[in-house]
């Protein structure tokens, strides 16, 4: 058994959790729309085609917000091509994916399913092959209530009131070789600079994203940062951070440890941001848009051999297993360490493309491992995070000399006085005491305590069977402690003065 203590204090305060760190993706990528949130004329759709048991699994996760249309895809994408009669829009090539996209499901498709699944849209532009002009009119057919050329095109395709988008992406990871339309930093920096202006000219309480690296593995990493702020910095809010984590090997003590890599990522792109409110001499803050987190690996060889050029082929379809599920844990621990910078963070993606929901063609949808974590965190996890000090004792892995077996995030409920825990035993093989200093609490009891038990690294959910679930320990009557090894934790600790 190894020991681990974690002090709180009601005065260790991060901040405020934006209730969007807990948004997700969605992009016209594989089966994520086609066969994921719409398969018309199916027996698990709905009169419009829209798949009730997805839907059902995208509530239940209680997702404030989605991505859309992509990702690598808008890059390419002509939104004028996915409006209107369906049977009038183009079939194109889609050159981020190489594949066809019908354009059967739009804008006003997602729009629509959006309503249905309460989650607001975080509208993405392309930025690639297209640009001020194409934004400008995007933005005035979705938020123009009527009498201009582009509003009155939406309310001919049925939608009277305009969408009234308040987040947007301008562009997707522009820094990227691969990116259809790629640019250097100058260049993007200036035409985010542009579009912001327009943007905001419109709508002052519109919010604006601008890309920042793909990965901080990037050879532009930072001084792409730098240059794209030093261009845009008064005309945006957030600057976005992608990064996928991968288990090569496996090495799971090195795999565990991404919490770590994402905490130096956040961390470098704070100070940047920072340092060019210092040259701007602004009073402004940007805050960080983590626009696109998870594992992403598993699928890599299945996708080097689909065909090009069809229609919704399989693409991305990782399969993951409980290793991935207690990363994902591990990563939601370390966002919610950083509320008070990164306000938006979105699991990339929702449904069949590297994601939570599993939706077979002719069999209903289902729950990978990794939405469990996602689940608990979205349920658990608004409030305010507080600043854990951790004692753990740490391993070494071939990347960090100490990596400690105790990860943990905590989010107070000021009004319901309950204080829950995220909490992740690194360890493999040894359970954990953990010893609780709750100071300036007072008496707080644990009134619940739901573990999901990873320890079987390799077992993954399917249809048929949930193996990773989360499952429920009666807290301790002595107010001990102790966490499976391999396991992520959801930890309520509620005031015994109520
Ligand atoms: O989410 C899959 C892809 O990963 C996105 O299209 C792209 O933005 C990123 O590289």
């Amino acid at each position: 058994m190894i020991q681990a203590k974690i002090i709180f204090d009601k005065d260790y305060r991060i901040g405020k959790v934006d209730k969007r760190l807990f948004s997700s993706f969605l992009e016209h990528l594989g089966r994520a729309i086609y066969t994921g949130i719409y398969q018309s004329g199916s027996p698990f759709s709905d009169t419009e085609g829209f798949r009730k048991d997805v839907l059902r699994l995208v509530q239940e996760l209680q997702i404030p917000c989605v991505r859309y249309p992509g990702g690598n895809f808008v890059s390419g994408f002509r939104w004028e091509d996915s409006i209107g009669p369906v049977k009038d829009r183009p079939r194109r090539l889609d050159f981020a994916w190489n594949t066809v996209e019908t354009n059967a499901f739009g804008l006003q498709e997602f729009e629509r399913w959006a309503a249905k699944a309460s989650v607001q849209t975080m509208m993405a532009i392309n930025l690639g092959t297209r640009g001020i002009e194409e934004a400008r009119a995007l933005l005035e057919y979705c938020n123009h209530p009527a009498g201009t050329y582009y509003s009155d095109l939406r309310a001919s395709h049925g939608a009277r009131k305009p969408y009234g988008i308040k987040l947007w992406c301008l562009g997707n990871e522009m820094d990227g070789p691969w990116q259809i339309g790629h640019k250097d930093a100058d260049a993007y920096g200036q035409l985010a600079e542009e579009t912001g202006k327009l943007f905001k000219q419109y709508d002052p309480s519109l919010e604006l994203v601008a890309c920042g690296s793909s990965n901080p593995d990037m050879p532009t990493f930072g001084s792409w940062e730098a240059t794209v702020l030093q261009r845009a910095y008064d005309h945006v809010d957030y600057l976005s951070l992608h990064q996928y984590y991968r288990n090569d090997g496996p090495d799971d003590p090195l795999f565990l440890s991404a919490g770590i890599t994402m905490d130096r990522f956040i961390r470098s792109v704070v100070a940047t941001c920072d340092y060019v409110k210092a040259l701007k001499r602004s009073d402004k803050t940007i805050n960080l848009s983590f626009d696109e987190w998870n594992v992403w690996f598993h699928s890599n060889s299945a996708d080097a051999k689909i065909e090009p050029w069809s229609v919704a082929p399989p693409l991305l379809e990782d399969i993951y297993d409980a290793a991935d599920a207690l990363v994902v844990g591990s990563l939601l621990i370390t966002l919610i360490k950083h509320a008070d910078r990164v306000k938006i963070a979105c699991l990339a993606q929702l449904v069949n493309v590297i994601a939570p929901i599993m939706a077979e063609p002719d069999g209903k949808a289902w729950r990978q491992t990794i939405f469990y974590p996602f689940l608990l965190a979205s349920l658990h996890g608004r409030g305010i995070s507080m600043q854990p000090v951790i004692l753990s004792p740490a391993y070494g892995c071939s990347m960090y000399a100490d990596v400690p077996y105790l990860d943990c995030a905590a989010v107070f409920h000021e009004e319901e006085e309950e204080l829950t825990v995220f909490a992740i035993n690194r360890s493999l093989k040894d359970q954990m005491e953990v010893l609780l200093d709750m100071r300036s609490f007072g008496p707080y009891v644990l009134a619940e305590h739901i573990y999901l038990d990873c320890s079987n690294l390799r077992a993954t959910n399917s249809a048929k069977a949930e193996n990773i679930h989360p499952e429920r320990k009666q807290p301790a009557a002595d107010g001990s402690l102790v966490l499976l090894p391999a396991s992520w934790n959801v930890l309520r600790y509620k005031s015994v003065k109520r």
